[in-house]
């Protein structure tokens, strides 16, 4: 080699070293949330973590969400991030994969949305719920599936997915309930809205088990945790006590807003009372809001009416955007975050994520539009 091509090459490695380093240390310096932008993580890719919730551990935050596509068919899993200041987040992977394996309930090409996950202080595991559609069967299926780890972001081992409460009555359907039920279920002449008021999805699907489409888990502070879910054709809410090991469902669960057609349910408690933000039901296309409040998570409910404050557009679309989950922030006394999907079906993967404080009026939580705010909101 000659001195010439020895400078070259040497130049050569100072210049690769210096992308190496750029490159490892690639990282996003956000100050503030700006809601419906790109929102890259530490590799400069648009998060993906659609329809998701947030766990905390010690003061890291960790976002799951459906990993999308190009299209809605679920074919990497479950995606996981963390941040420990909520605006910036590290890429961690895939938390729970979809398996390659075709005679697994879970294979590549199923439906998986809105997982959440919550940590169980007995058994110290990390526990993730989710709705499944099988492969091949769009909708139909309407199963909620489960996944333990013994780490934040897993992997973790599928356990099963599954219809609600076969042949168990719950707490709120009285034998009064149940005649009117009966009578209604031999009417032909129904319309879809008023089959799920009366109970005769309810009644139909008794023996196999409830639907469970859009869900959300709420852990509450002593410890029991609750899986909340859209049931009966999406038009009735259905609120499940988990067993104590967050792996099932417990006998123990209500019927909510019977023919309400409340999708994409979100909870919060502040100051010993419970929350809840909803939407309605127009699939991918946005709609008003709606929010309630109980003393107690098996209800009873009482609706609190659309949370969104602004304009007619805004009130009538929730920003373009849909309920996904509500965050507490660790530290700030009464902060909440309400997080939303800006949905993008033609291409999933372009999804943009609504971050919202939700704010209080005359004891209702409400929610208005910033295009850009910052965590010191809640300081003031
Ligand atoms: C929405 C629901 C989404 C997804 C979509 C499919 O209403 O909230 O999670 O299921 O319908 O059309």
């Amino acid at each position: 080699m000659n001195i010439k091509q020895m400078k070259l090459s040497r130049r050569l490695f100072q210049l690769l070293t210096m992308c190496c380093v750029t490159l490892t240390f690639a990282q996003t310096d956000y100050k503030s949330f700006q809601p419906g932008e790109i929102w890259e993580d530490n590799n400069g890719v648009h998060i993906n973590a659609h329809g998701g919730g947030i766990t905390v551990v010690n003061d890291t935050y960790y976002w799951f969400g459906e990993h999308k596509g190009n299209n809605n068919q679920a074919l990497v899993g479950v995606h996981v991030y963390s941040s420990k200041d909520l605006y910036n987040w590290k890429d961690e992977g895939v938390a729970l994969k979809m398996k390659e394996d075709t005679s697994s309930k879970l294979q590549k090409g199923s439906v998986l949305e809105r997982p959440k996950v919550i940590y169980n202080d007995k058994t110290n595991k990390y526990v993730l719920w989710f709705h499944h559609e099988l492969k091949g069967q769009g909708y139909k299926a309407a199963l909620t599936g489960v996944a333990v780890s013994d780490n934040i972001t897993g992997p973790y081992e599928y356990i099963d997915s599954f219809r609600m409460h076969p042949g168990v009555w719950p707490k709120n359907f009285s034998e009064e309930e149940k005649a009117h039920a009966e009578t209604y279920a031999k009417k032909e002449d129904l319309k879809w809205g008023q089959r799920s008021k009366h109970g005769v999805y309810f009644l139909r699907d008794f023996e196999g088990g409830q639907m469970s489409r859009d869900m959300t888990l709420f852990k509450d502070e002593d410890g029991s945790a609750y899986h909340i879910t859209a049931s009966e054709e999406n038009g009735t809410l259905i609120i499940s006590k988990l067993t104590d090991d967050y792996l099932s469902l417990s006998n123990e669960y209500v019927r909510v807003f019977p023919g309400g057609n409340n999708e994409a349910p979100a909870i919060f408690k502040k100051d010993g009372k419970y929350y809840m933000f909803s939407s309605g039901l127009t699939g991918w296309d946005p709609n008003p809001a709606r929010s309630a409040m109980a003393d107690s998570m098996l209800g009873p409910w009482k609706s609190l009416g659309n949370p969104v404050r602004g304009s007619e557009e805004e009130k009538e679309t929730t920003f373009r955007s849909q309920s996904t989950y509500v965050l507490p922030v660790v530290g700030k006394k009464d902060a909440f975050i309400f997080m939303a999907d800006r949905w993008t079906p033609k291409n999933p993967i372009d999804g943009r994520y609504i971050w919202l404080p939700v704010q209080f009026e005359d004891g209702k939580p409400i929610l208005k539009w910033y295009n850009e705010w910052k965590l010191d909101f809640f300081d003031k």
